[in-house]
């Protein structure tokens, strides 16, 4: 049984209730992170939770937390659920009101909510156990904010769900102008002639803690170039490869978009550069 914190409180998860008038449920107002742990140790346990401040701060959710708290109710979660392959998933709304107002309300209490769910083993840096993605891609039509990791996920559940119905495991996203966003779940890098290129950052992204870790464990390497600029769609349709990266996958590759092989269809070297990379040095983050 799953053990969860909800206000303070640890519970096995079926017994957590909030209320409907919690504005996490009535208008998606709140941020959230998920931080991976293997065996005990989590990856990018201080980017997350600082990322999670950024998202608190910018929608105006006033949570007095250390991130020595949030370490604690991390390391609690981690030992009720086993500590095996998990991800912890933690979750701030702005509390429950007694009336639907748009308007923030001045006295309420944010919702805290965080338990654990079992995710894949760590992906191994090796071509013949890659598990490899084949996704669809659209016009990203979610909102101009989505560098915040709001819980109003609409969008890009409905993202998710056109590439899903047709079998695939993400939809790739590009803005109004043909250029590369992110996915519905992930961001996207792409490999041509042997450098790694992703969007730079800004409000059409998140600012993922793994591509975060990706880039840098590149440039610590220093033998593979990089660069972070606005990506084409023409570009990804010509990419040698294209990985998408997320904290429960890791760096996945790309091998198929939307029915068409992405290079020669088959699992790249950059990507076992990479994750051989990633694998090595993602517990220093
Ligand atoms: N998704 N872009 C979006 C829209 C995301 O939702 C995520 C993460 C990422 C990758 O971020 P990170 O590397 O920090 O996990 C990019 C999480 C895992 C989720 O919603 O479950």
């Amino acid at each position: 049984m799953s053990i969860a914190f909800l206000d303070g409180h640890y519970l096995p998860l079926e017994e957590a209730r909030i209320s409907p008038m919690d504005r996490g449920f009535l208008f998606g107002d709140g941020i959230y992170e998920v931080v991976p742990s293997y065996a005990g140790k989590m990856v990018g346990f201080a980017p997350h939770i600082a990322r999670m401040q950024n998202g608190l701060d910018a929608i105006g959710i006033k949570l007095d937390w250390s991130e020595q708290h949030w370490a604690d109710l991390c390391k609690r979660l981690i030992d009720e659920n086993g500590a095996g392959n998990l991800g912890l998933y933690l979750h701030v709304s702005r509390g429950a009101d007694n009336k639907r107002f748009h308007g923030f309300p001045e006295a309420v209490t944010p919702t805290v909510f965080a338990f654990a769910f079992d995710i894949a083993p760590a992906p191994v840096a090796d071509i013949a156990l890659a598990r490899p993605y084949k996704v669809s891609s659209t016009q990203d039509l979610r909102w101009d904010r989505c560098h915040i990791k709001s819980t109003a996920l609409l969008g890009n559940v409905l993202h998710f769900q056109q590439g899903y119905e047709k079998g695939h495991g993400e939809t790739i996203l590009f803005n109004a102008d043909n250029e590369l966003t992110e996915a519905s779940a992930c961001n996207v890098f792409i490999v041509k002639d042997n450098k790694v290129i992703t969007p730079v950052l800004d409000n059409q992204l998140l600012p993922g803690i793994t591509r975060h870790i990706v880039l840098d464990v590149l440039r610590r390497d220093g033998t593979i170039s990089i660069e972070e600029r606005t990506v084409t769609m023409d570009e990804v349709r010509s990419a040698d490869e294209v990985w998408i990266t997320s904290s429960s996958k890791e760096i996945a590759p790309v091998v198929q978009i939307d029915d068409i092989p992405v290079g020669d269809g088959a699992v790249g070297p950059m990507w076992l550069a990479a994750q051989t990379l990633y694998s090595a040095g993602k517990h220093d983050y």
